[in-house]
Formats: C-alpha cells, sequence, structure tokens
C-alpha cells in the first residue's frame, strides 16, 4: 500500500510537470556558448590552403589550411571512396586528440575501398581533380573553398560564404571571453576542461531550392529556412533530448539525431554527412539561387561525407555503405502493436488479448510499460501484479503473439537489485567530473547509468538477457529501450551533465548523441545471444525499439517519434516525420498512434489507424493518464472501420515485408515522399501530405476532423488506380476525391505488383501458410512489375540463403514468375509449399469478348469482373481477376492472358 502511494506520488509530481512544452527549459542557440560565438560569424576565420603543402596521393589529398591572423594550422584531408562519396576531414594535429566518432557505429569495409582522384588542372590559385564517373572536385586555395560537381553541375559548395570556423584547442588566458571554460544554465555549471573547441561549416548547395533531413523534430519534409519567423528564426539542432509535449512545426530537436542532410532539385541530388556526436545546430537560408546552410559543433573534428551518386536512391545506397542498412525485422514485428502505460497486470493483459479476439482485430504484440517491474528496477516483475510471467507469455504465444518489456539505461541505485550492484562493482556506469558513479534522477528516484560507450559494459549488459538472467523472460519476450537520451530528470535540459566522463576518459559533451544508439546496440545483441544459445544454428532476429537514436541506429532496430499528443497537428505532422526518417537512413519507424498525450475521439482515433496502417512500425500507445483507448472502445462503427485498418495492414504484409527486404539489401526507405519516385515534377519536392509506400502505392491521409473530400495529387507520368474498388482514376495529376469515414484515400501505381495476403487472420503467425494474390496493375504499356521475398521470418537462416524472393513481370500480355536475382547476397534457396490463388489485373484494355487465362501453358481460365480484394466493398467491381490460378510460389511460371 505505502508503495503504491508513493509511486503514484511520484509519477504525479513528473506528470504534472510533462502537461507542455516547456521551451524555457531548453537552450537556444544564443543561449549556447558555442553557438552564438559561431553563428553567422561575418567574416570568418579566413582559412586558406598552403598551396606548397599539397599532396596528392592516388585517391587522398592532404594540404594545411591555415588562418593568418590567429596562425591555426589545420590539416585538410579530401579522399574519394569507391561507394559513391568524397570524404572531408579538418581535424588539428592528431596528437591534439580531439573526438572521433568510433568505428563501431558505422560498418567496416568501405574505408579502404578508394577511386582514384586525376588531376585535371592546377593554377597558383586553383585545383580541379575529376573521380568516378561524374564527379569533380574543386580546390580554391585563398580563401580556403571546396567546390563538388556531380554531372557537371555544382552540387556543394564547401566555404563560399566564408563562415568556416574551427576552434582550436588552447591553454587558458585570463581575458578569454565568458563561456569559454564555464557556463551555466539553470544552475548546471559546465565545467568545459578542455575549453572552446566548436567548429562551423558553412555549406551551399547552388541551384537548389529543398533540403531535407537532419531529424528527429516535428516539421515540414522540404526544410524551411531559419531566418525566418519565430519559431524558425532558430537553427536546427541536433542534441538528443526528453522533450515532454514537443509541438509540432518547430525546429526543436527531439530525442534522436542524424546529421545527414538531401539537397534535391530536378536531375540532382545530393546529400551530406557530418559524422559528429556533439551537439549541432544547422541554419538553412534560402536565396532564389541556392540553399545556404551553416553547421555549428561543439566538439569533435570535421567529417564531412559528400555522396555523389546524383539520385536519391544513390545518395541512400553509398549512405548505407557507410552507416549500414535496415536490420530485417521479425515478421511479427511489423503486425499491429498494442501498447499503453500501462497494462495493469495479468488479468487486464488477458482481457486485452482477449478483446482482439472477440472483436476479430488481429494483433501481434502486447508491451508492458515501467509500472510491470518492482520499483522501476529494470528486467524484474512487480510479483504482485504479474506472479506469472512466464505462463502469461505462452498463453499469447498460443495464440501467436509475443510480449514486449520496458527497460530503460538508468539504473536504481538500490545495493540489494542485483543488475545495480553488479554493474557498480565491474565499474559500470558513467562518471561524473569528479570520476564517481553519476548519480541523476529518473523513474526509480536516484539513479546510475550504464556506460555503454564501453563495447566491455555492452557485451556485460547484452548477458542480462539471456532466459537465464532475466528472470520470468521466455524467447516470446522482446524489448523497448525508452528514455536512452539519455533522460536525467534533474540535469541540464534533462540529460546527462556534458563533462561526465565516459570510457577511455572521452566527455559526454563529445559523444552525448552516441548514448541512444549504444544502449540500443547492447540491447539487441543480448537478443541476439539469446537467440542463438536457443537456436545455435538459426538465432534469432532482435527486436528492440528505441527513442534515441544516431547514424547507425537503423542496423539495431526501429524507433518511434515518442510522445506526440493526440491532436489533428500531430498526425499530420507524423507524416513528414517519417519521410525524413526514411530520407536519412532510418526507415524503419513509426508516431504513437492515437497520440500519447490526451484522448483521441473516435474520429481522430480511426483516422489514425487508417494513417497509422502504413507506418512501417505499427504501434498503438498512450499515456498513464488517458481513458482507455483499445480499438473497440470507440462504438461499433468506428470499431468497424479500425478493423477494416489493420486487416488492410495484414493484407498488405507481403508486400511491406518485401519492401524491408530491399531496406536491408540496398538502404531504400519503406515510405517514401512524391518526389523519391517522381524526381523531376518540381512541383512535388514540398508535397508532405500524401506519400508513397514503396514504389507501388500512394496514401493520402486525412488529417482534419468531418472532412468529406479531399485534393489528392496523382503525379503526372504514371498510370492510378483507386485501391479500394479497382477503378482507374481519369482525372490528371491534383483532383478532388470524395471521403467517407470508412477509409483514406489510396491508390495503385500503374506499373507496380503488389503482393498480399488477404485471409483475416489474429496474427502474423497465422498467416504463415495462406496464399497469396497479386495486384497486377498496369501501364500505359500494358506492363507491370514486382517481386515478392518471403523466409521463415524470425531467424538469421536467411543470410545464409534460406530465402525466397520471386519476380513478377507482366508484358506482352504475359505474367512471367521467376527468381529474383539480388546482387551481393548468397542465392535463395527456399521453397514454400504455398500457392498464389488470385490475381488481379488492373487496366487490361477493353475487350469485347472478355479474357480468358492460359496458366503454365495448360489450362484455362476466365478473367472475371470482381472485387480487387477479398475484403472489398461489394460494388467495387473494376478488376478483372482470375480466381483460382493455384501456381506454387516457389516455381517459375507464365500466365498468358488471351482474348475469350
Ligand atoms: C516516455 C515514453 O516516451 C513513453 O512512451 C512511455 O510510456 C513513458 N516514458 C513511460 O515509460
Amino acid at each position: 500500500m505505502g508503495r503504491r502511494v508513493l509511486r503514484s506520488a511520484i509519477l504525479l509530481v513528473f506528470c504534472a510537470s510533462a502537461l507542455a512544452f516547456k521551451e524555457h527549459e531548453f537552450k537556444k542557440c544564443a543561449q549556447t556558448s558555442f553557438c552564438s560565438r559561431n553563428r553567422n560569424v561575418q567574416q570568418g576565420a579566413n582559412f586558406e590552403i598552403v598551396p606548397a603543402s599539397i599532396v596528392l596521393n592516388t585517391a587522398t589529398l592532404t594540404a594545411t589550411l591555415i588562418n593568418q591572423p590567429a596562425s591555426k594550422h589545420l590539416q585538410l584531408t579530401v579522399a574519394s571512396h569507391a561507394d559513391g562519396f568524397v570524404r572531408v576531414q579538418v581535424d588539428e594535429s592528431p596528437s591534439v586528440g580531439r573526438y572521433q566518432v568510433p568505428t563501431d557505429v558505422l560498418i567496416s569495409g568501405w574505408e579502404n575501398k578508394k577511386q582514384p582522384f586525376t588531376e585535371t588542372g592546377r593554377t597558383s590559385s586553383k585545383l580541379t581533380l575529376a573521380t568516378g564517373e561524374d564527379t569533380k572536385v574543386e580546390l580554391t586555395f585563398q580563401p580556403f573553398t571546396l567546390a563538388i560537381m556531380v554531372k557537371g553541375q555544382p552540387a556543394l559548395l564547401v566555404n563560399s560564404r566564408n563562415l568556416f570556423n574551427f576552434e582550436h584547442r588552447r591553454t587558458k588566458q585570463d581575458n578569454d571571453p565568458a563561456g569559454y571554460w564555464e557556463e551555466t544554465w539553470q544552475g548546471h555549471t559546465d565545467s568545459k576542461p578542455k575549453g572552446p573547441e566548436a567548429m562551423s561549416l558553412d555549406l551551399v548547395f547552388p541551384g537548389f531550392q529543398h533540403v531535407y533531413g537532419i531529424p528527429e523534430r516535428a516539421t515540414a519534409l522540404s526544410l524551411k529556412a531559419t531566418n525566418g519567423a519565430a519559431p524558425y528564426g532558430e537553427p536546427y539542432r541536433l542534441y538528443n533530448l526528453d522533450v515532454f509535449e514537443y509541438l509540432d512545426d518547430h525546429p526543436f530537436g527531439l530525442y534522436g539525431s542524424i546529421p545527414v542532410m538531401l539537397a534535391h532539385k530536378k536531375g540532382l541530388t545530393v546529400g551530406v554527412f557530418w559524422l559528429n556526436a556533439a551537439e549541432m545546430f544547422v541554419d538553412v537560408v534560402k536565396s532564389r539561387s541556392e540553399v545556404g546552410t551553416q553547421w555549428i559543433a561543439e566538439s569533435g573534428i570535421v567529417d564531412l561525407f559528400v555522396f555523389t551518386g546524383g539520385s536519391a536512391p544513390g545518395v541512400l545506397a553509398s549512405y548505407a555503405k557507410v552507416a549500414g542498412t535496415t536490420a530485417l525485422p521479425q515478421l511479427f514485428s511489423l503486425g499491429y502493436h498494442q501498447c499503453r502505460w500501462n497494462y495493469k497486470d495479468e488479468a487486464d493483459v488477458k482481457a486485452v488479448d482477449g478483446g482482439f479476439d472477440s472483436h476479430e482485430i488481429p494483433y501481434d504484440v502486447l508491451w508492458l510499460d515501467i509500472e510491470h517491474t518492482n520499483g522501476k528496477r529494470y528486467l524484474t516483475w512487480d510479483s504482485s501484479l504479474f506472479p506469472s510471467p512466464v505462463a502469461m507469455q505462452e498463453d499469447l504465444a498460443s495464440r501467436g503473439r509475443q510480449m514486449v518489456t520496458i527497460v530503460d539505461p538508468h539504473v536504481k541505485r538500490d545495493h540489494s537489485y542485483y543488475i545495480f550492484a553488479e554493474a557498480e562493482q565491474q565499474g559500470h556506469y558513467v562518471k561524473n567530473k569528479n570520476n564517481n558513479d553519476f548519480d541523476g534522477w529518473c523513474w526509480p528516484g536516484s539513479s546510475s547509468y550504464l556506460d555503454v560507450t564501453s563495447p566491455v559494459v555492452r557485451e556485460w549488459w547484452a548477458a542480462q538477457f539471456t532466459v537465464d538472467k532475466y528472470k520470468g523472460s521466455t524467447k516470446h519476450l522482446y524489448i523497448w529501450n525508452d528514455m536512452n537520451e539519455p533522460s536525467v530528470f534533474n540535469g541540464p535540459e534533462i540529460t546527462m551533465p556534458k563533462d561526465n566522463l565516459h570510457f577511455g576518459g572521452v566527455e559526454h559533451r563529445d559523444n552525448h548523441n552516441l548514448y541512444g544508439v549504444y544502449y540500443h546496440m547492447g540491447t539487441a545483441e543480448g537478443l541476439k545471444l539469446r537467440g542463438s544459445q536457443l537456436d545455435p544454428e538459426n538465432g534469432d532476429r532482435p527486436f528492440v525499439l528505441s527513442r534515441a537514436f544516431f547514424s547507425g541506429t537503423q542496423r539495431v532496430g526501429p524507433i518511434w517519434t515518442g510522445d506526440n499528443a493526440a491532436q489533428w497537428s500531430h498526425l499530420k505532422v507524423s507524416v513528414p516525420m517519417l519521410l525524413t526518417l526514411g530520407l536519412t537512413g532510418l526507415p524503419n519507424s513509426g508516431a504513437d498512434v492515437g497520440g500519447f498525450f490526451g484522448n483521441p475521439d473516435a474520429e481522430l482515433m480511426t483516422r489514425w489507424y487508417q494513417l497509422g496502417i502504413y507506418y512501417p512500425f505499427f504501434r498503438g500507445h498512450a499515456h498513464l493518464e488517458t481513458q482507455r483507448r483499445e480499438p473497440w472502445l470507440f462504438g461499433p462503427d468506428h470499431t468497424a472501420r479500425i478493423r477494416a485498418a489493420i486487416r488492410g495492414r495484414y493484407a498488405l504484409m507481403p508486400y511491406i515485408y518485401t519492401l524491408f527486404r530491399f531496406a536491408n539489401t540496398t538502404g531504400m526507405p519503406i515510405l517514401r515522399p512524391l518526389w523519391f519516385e517522381f524526381p523531376e515534377a518540381e512541383d512535388l519536392f514540398a508535397v508532405e501530405e500524401e506519400f508513397m509506400v514503396g514504389p507501388g502505392m500512394l496514401v493520402k491521409p486525412i488529417t482534419a476532423p468531418g472532412v468529406s473530400s479531399t485534393d489528392v495529387i496523382l503525379p503526372a507520368g504514371a498510370r492510378w488506380y483507386d485501391a479500394a474498388t479497382g477503378a482507374a482514376v481519369t482525372a490528371k495529376n491534383r483532383h478532388r476525391v470524395q471521403v467517407t469515414m470508412d477509409a483514406i484515400p489510396v491508390y495503385y501505381r500503374g506499373g507496380h505488383i503488389v503482393p498480399r495476403r488477404e485471409r483475416p487472420r489474429r496474427s502474423t503467425a497465422a498467416q504463415a501458410s495462406d496464399p497469396y494474390t497479386l495486384v497486377v496493375a498496369l501501364d500505359d504499356k500494358s506492363e507491370a512489375s514486382g517481386s515478392l521475398y518471403v523466409d521463415d521470418g524470425h531467424s538469421f537462416a536467411f543470410q545464409r540463403g534460406l530465402y525466397l524472393h520471386r519476380s513478377f513481370s507482366f508484358s506482352n500480355l504475359k505474367l512471367t514468375s521467376s527468381v529474383h536475382v539480388e546482387p551481393g547476397v548468397p542465392d535463395g534457396t527456399l521453397t514454400v509449399p504455398t500457392t498464389i490463388e488470385r490475381v488481379v489485373f488492373l487496366g487490361l484494355p477493353p475487350s469485347r469478348r472478355g479474357y480468358k487465362a492460359l496458366i503454365g501453358g495448360k489450362r484455362s481460365e476466365p478473367l472475371e469482373a470482381g472485387p480487387l480484394s477479398m475484403v472489398a466493398a461489394p460494388g467495387s467491381e473494376h478488376a478483372l481477376v482470375l480466381r483460382k490460378p493455384d501456381l506454387p510460389v516457389s516455381h517459375d511460371w507464365v500466365i498468358e492472358i488471351v482474348t475469350a
């Protein structure tokens, strides 16, 4: 009883303070010494290249940069890499020992694959180099500028506005300006033992109007200028923070950071990645002729990757060569997740699970938030509420479902808690500036934080997840990592002091933005370890959701966009937020369906599900103080709509999983802005009200109440079919469509084949042997293509070739199934006993006599007008349906369409 009261009191303190975005708790550029010192310094630091210092060694150029007035000497390195990028580094002498992001954040293998430079011109003021097929680098000596040309067009100018600055390490002087060696913010003093060490980087994209990227923030897809009206008079900030009740349409940085930006114009996309994990600010200034950006980082070095592939897929493929691709997720994790802070006890879990079955709504995972633990001691259970966790998980698993529990990085300082005691004894905690274990306040009260930047600590942490160590866990239990920015309730800006110390004596200032990804990695390694113990041959793919992230998180697991609100504006902004994550290599992401804070009404909830089924990671979640909102609590009509939406997600699972395979092998996003698929259509470059799911589907969410009609842009140059009815849309480009509460507008794009599974089931596991439907949407040439990827959905056996990837193509009235060859991976050797049970053709030219299909050159079956989907509404008969081809999905075959 006493414990309950205390718990509620603590919750109240934090929840009450959580009910509005407290902008004043967070620093702006002008309140941050390094940012205000460097932002728009009128005359930069006038760096020059010393011509005599230039050394060109095959693919690497080195030179000395000097700054005359201050006599600074810096080392410039420009290297050309075979994977489609140029790397530009600026550092002091290596003996200074400035922080560099450790190599394990990225992947290895690319460093030594270089592409030689050819010197194509040199004068006393300039040097020009060519590399690869289409890239040129031009260095001007005085002042130092670097221009990169791609396909004969200027793509990026470094320091053309002379805003480059580099604060060298120095010894303290009596007359040093305030903020150099100490800075105080709301009672927190940062001791800054190394003094000032910031950098400013001036990157201009000539001829461009649109830049994208640098998540995470709730703002537009095409980034707005930061010299505008409030709040866009502030630069974008990259500093992982726990921001309660964040506002939408705001440049403020949220829980994760990816310092990647893409610029796109007709005919050219270029990407940049500044590998730096310190706090960063980015200004965007637009003119008619260019987008100018200024990047300011507090510490580290300049380590800029410029991706020169020329197109958005090319840029993302090159970025993936450095930072890695999306981990192939467990199939179950692409189903629907039901979460709430909190499902209270085992009876609650049983009732919610049963509710899905009695309302015939599929779902895959039930989540437990922090209250399931014994006093926020993660990896333990509150035994009065959850006396039999193993039986509970096994019960869920008997219906093909999984459970997720939350595990946060703060460790309750309690010597009777085994995790705390062992980690303390082994010295695994982050230290404060005095080298004692850091003690900060979070959910359990006084807490220490695992120093997951150390590989030894990550290994120890991973070992905690085996079923024998994590008592009450089973192989059906997966993990949610929250609060890993890290969140420290009594720390500066709700995080850790920058002068805290990590493994190797690294200051938190240097690696702040890495804490989340390292924690996520350690946890995922734990689940891998557990999986390899349970199945040494094939293992089990980890599923760990994280809130904080950095470049590389895509290799570890999904993220979600944190504490949004049950408001229409938050529903709307989730689209550009997720599109931005896809464009920066982290497509496996989602927003809390329904909105975390507040109570959505039935209309908002229904619209949110109708959009949420397209989120790569699809989870409903709600704050502790909200009303219950399981999908059947909004009245029978809305329950029916939500059921139809979630079933629609399950029907699309083969397509979504296949898109994930491409994300895994090539770095392609799942959700894509329209311009990604239609890169020449300038009027689409800022469109964020609708989006593509892979190359073959377009979705227009409804993001306002009371909508009965909406404008849809269907890009020219493609044929489009209403995905509910199969009807071809004859209107061109922007057109107005009627909408009801039953669905949002969704379209198939001509030229694409989308695989589906249409039988309503209770979970992804229950779909495992179901046959497939192919939707063949024809383009103007009556052609279409697509593919289907299948594997066991959970193990690593696919890495040994135990997968099936089929290619489907329709041309000359023949639908052909053949092996989809994937470059760079072992050939697929899996066969599955499943069949194609239906083929739905959209857009076959009219034929008075009708059509029939010759299947495998033998059988002949009629093509009949019918509903596009087995679950479609009556009257939606615009498709020509081949009813029972019953062709094995693993084999080559041909279906020929002939007139009847
Ligand atoms: C903050 C997370 O963002 C939210 O999703 C979670 O419910 C609470 N922490 C409690 O764990």
